[in-house]
């Protein structure tokens, strides 16, 4: 099943917690072995800035994430329980 990641890069998500959000990411994947069937993109600023930081897992938007929240959400879309 191939997912979808896409992360805001713009320099307000990425200010915002995207940078560390993106390593969490990629150590989410790394550490469920899920690199293989999940693409990692980077988006441009979508003009949500206020909402952010923002990303977008197959289609669907979340905004205002933090690390906390992320794992979460990693962790019930791709059914991993820790
Ligand atoms: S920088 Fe992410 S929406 Fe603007």
């Amino acid at each position: 099943m191939g997912a979808t990641i896409k992360v805001c890069m713009g320099s307000s998500c990425f200010a915002r917690g995207n940078a560390k959000n993106l390593q969490l990411i990629q150590k989410f994947l790394q550490d469920n072995g899920l690199e293989a069937d999940v693409e990692l993109t980077g988006l441009r600023c979508c003009n949500q800035c206020a909402k952010g930081p923002n990303l977008n897992i197959d289609g669907v938007e979340y905004n205002n994430i933090e690390a906390g929240t992320l794992l979460d959400i990693l962790e019930r879309h791709f059914g991993v329980n820790k």
